[in-house]
């Protein structure tokens, strides 16, 4: 079995990128906080449908996490997620440690507005994006990729990231890979480990309520009806709810006819915080 290149510094990495570039090879970037499930899997899948050389990044970016939040309990499983790079045939993981990303002295970050105050997690999570278009950025300016693809279940991180690169020009192509579910629905993510045997049980319900309400809203029932009804049904199944919301799916404003438009929730369960998103098939009106 290939083993992937590890790479831990930026000089190296656009060292190999550019060898890479003069044998002609086009790359991909999959970027992640590592943890890695059979959702990345899939993200690694396109990526080398789409190019001929895949990187996988792998940091825990400490400044997407506020003070409270998990950034020290966040799983870290280097050895497995570099095993299952292995076995997808990855060229190449990109692990810099955090002295290399924020060295002493960083004091720059990306300045954001549109889809990233759109009142949904930015309202919970407000440094969030900041951090996360920061880091992003660095890692498409550090790698200089053709295509970059981020999960779908981050819906409006992907909104923020798609945002950011046509405002900065950058050269990379975003690319939305669909959300990874269990077979009862639940969307697959690193923070499902935390989920008790009862909280697992329940979880299911999210996406449960937001078929149902996207097939309503589609069918042309009354949209603030449909989202009241669903965010009872989600506190009443055991849930704290942050938000259920139907968004426009680019500009995270509200949703406009004849453009697609998509449910997003949060909510916590126990200590577990979920956050998960749909389509609203065509049809809707707005
Ligand atoms: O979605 C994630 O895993 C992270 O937010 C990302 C895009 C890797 C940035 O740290």
């Amino acid at each position: 079995m290939k083993q992937p290149v590890i790479l831990n510094d930026v000089a190296t990495l656009r060292a190999l990128v550019a060898t890479w570039r003069r044998a002609g090879d086009t790359i991909a970037l999959v970027p992640t906080m590592g943890a890695l499930h059979a959702g990345h899997v899939s993200l690694g899948k396109i990526a080398r449908a789409r190019a001929r050389r895949v990187i996988y990044s792998i940091f825990v970016n400490p400044t997407q996490f506020a003070p409270h939040e998990d950034f020290a309990a966040y799983p870290r499983t280097f050895e497995d997620d570099i095993a299952r790079l292995a076995a997808l045939g990855a060229d190449a993981v990109f692990a810099p440690t955090s002295a290399i990303i924020y060295p002493a002295g960083f004091v720059t970050t990306v300045s954001l507005k549109g889809p990233a105050i759109a009142e949904l997690e930015d309202r919970f999570r407000p440094t969030h994006f900041a951090g996360v278009a920061t880091i992003v950025s660095k890692l498409l300016i550090q790698c200089m990729p053709d295509i970059a693809i981020f999960g779908e279940k981050d819906f409006q991180q992907l909104a923020v990231i798609r945002q950011m690169a046509r405002d900065l020009d950058l050269p990379t192509q975003i690319e939305g890979a669909p959300t990874l579910r269990e077979a009862d629905g639940l969307a697959i993510s690193s923070r499902n480990v935390y989920l008790s045997a009862a909280e697992r049980a329940a979880a299911p319900l999210l996406h449960r309520v937001m078929r149902e309400a996207a097939s309503a809203i589609a069918a042309g029932e009354n949209p603030s009806g449909v989202l009241d009804y669903s965010r009872q049904r989600i506190e009443r199944g055991g849930f704290s709810l942050d938000y259920l919301d139907w968004r426009d799916a680019a500009t995270m404003g509200a949703p406009a006819p004849d453009r697609p438009s998509r449910l997003l929730v949060a909510a916590r369960i126990g200590t577990t915080r979920l956050i998960d998103n749909l389509a609203v098939p065509a049809g809707e009106k707005a």
